[in-house]
């Protein structure tokens, strides 16, 4: 018997799960894990404390009883985890779920195939520059745009596509490439998404200055190659669509800071060791290891999950601006995007 779908006290149903698989990442990105920050003695999550494939399988199982349609495996970067493939195929199976996986793409072109074969849906490839001096600044290890590039072919090749690209958009940083990037990926089949740099975690020291409005997006990309707007392809879609006129595919704008979403938020994030958060800006979440390993039975953890969930009140983007910045808030990295 399928449990009845909780929703929250905003009436959100919950549908969408996001699962960082690790909370380590090959990259640097100054917005997301600066190197200050994040440096030679950062102590990541030891491996006895990450949620095992089974756990993790057990979990998602819950989570699809309770309505979950989507999931999206994230990081860090989790083609970093051991054996990725071997979780996609332990959660492929169930009845009408969504699969999918956010990833830098630096070691897609190695994984996409078996990605494939055990019954991944799709991936989503951040990319934030194709000035490859601009793309290596931005990573921060001196990583080529060339191989993300790579990547998002083999990802294509094994039928992972339409895939999505992510550029997040700094002022002053990679603001100057938004042009290039549309016409890059004009045409291509997949589909960029250009994302307002967001004040997430508070180690990436946002500046309101740094934030490129989605509207100054979409008027500069106009400029040079027309666009038209186009209706969500689903409710609660988190960017905004806009077709090229000419034909040549469409683009995205993910304006979380300048026109937030919360209102249709349905998404749920557990950070790798465990801990269930309602909020990308959440300050902490609820360990649903320590009853995972302590013997707790499926009702159990179920009540649990639904709990959380019908008490859920957040809508951060909306209140930012009504709130004081500052306060401890958990890192993107450690709960994924
Ligand atoms: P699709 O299923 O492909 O439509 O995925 P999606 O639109 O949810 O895209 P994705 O998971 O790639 O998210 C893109 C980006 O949007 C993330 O990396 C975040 O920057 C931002 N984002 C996604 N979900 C949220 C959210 O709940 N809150 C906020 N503030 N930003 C979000
Ligand atoms: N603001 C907006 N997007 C971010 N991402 C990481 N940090 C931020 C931020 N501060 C994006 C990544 C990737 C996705 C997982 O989240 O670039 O596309
Ligand atoms: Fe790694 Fe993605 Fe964060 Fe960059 S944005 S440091 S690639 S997790
Ligand atoms: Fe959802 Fe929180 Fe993002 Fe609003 S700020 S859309 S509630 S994750």
């Amino acid at each position: 018997m399928p449990a009845a779908v909780p929703s929250d006290r905003l009436g959100r149903p919950l549908r969408d799960l996001r699962l960082s698989v690790t909370d380590r990442c090959n990259f640097r990105c100054p917005y997301c894990m600066p190197r200050e920050v994040f440096g030679p003695h950062h102590s990541f999550l030891p491996r006895a404390e990450i949620l095992t494939f089974e756990e993790l399988q057990r979990l998602v199982r819950l989570f699809h009883r309770l309505g979950v349609r989507k999931v999206r495996l994230t990081g860090g970067e989790p083609l970093l985890r051991q054996d990725l493939p071997e979780l996609v195929g332990m959660l492929a199976g169930l009845a009408g779920l969504d699969l999918a996986l956010t990833t830098n793409g630096t070691l897609l072109a190695r994984h996409a195939e078996a990605l494939a074969a055990a019954g991944l849906g799709r991936v989503t490839v951040s990319l934030d520059s194709l000035d490859d001096e601009v793309f290596r600044r931005m990573n921060d290890v001196d990583f080529p745009v060339a191989r993300v590039l790579d990547g998002i072919d083999a990802a294509a090749a094994a039928g992972l596509g339409p895939i999505k690209v992510n550029a997040v958009v700094r002022r002053g940083l990679n603001d100057r490439g938004l042009v290039d990037l549309a016409s890059h990926f004009k045409g291509s089949g997949h589909v960029l998404r250009f994302i307002e740099y967001m004040d997430v975690g508070t180690s990436n020291r946002w500046r309101p200055d740094d934030l490129v409005p989605g509207e100054e997006i979409v008027r500069r990309v106009d400029a040079e190659l027309p666009l038209e707007p186009i209706e969500p392809a689903y409710r609660g879609e988190v960017a905004r669509r806009w077709r090229y006129r000419d034909g040549g595919g469409e683009v995205g704008v993910i304006t979380s800071v300048s026109q937030p979403f919360c209102g249709d938020c349905t998404r749920a994030r557990l950070s790798a060791k465990g801990e269930l958060y309602t909020c990308l800006f959440a300050a902490a979440g609820t360990d649903l290891r320590a009853p995972l390993r302590s013997g707790a039975d499926d009702t159990e953890i179920e009540t649990l999950i639904r709990d959380v969930w019908t008490r859920r009140t957040d809508r951060y983007s909306e209140l930012r601006s009504e709130e004081s910045v500052g306060g401890k808030r958990v890192e993107m990295s450690y709960i994924g995007g």
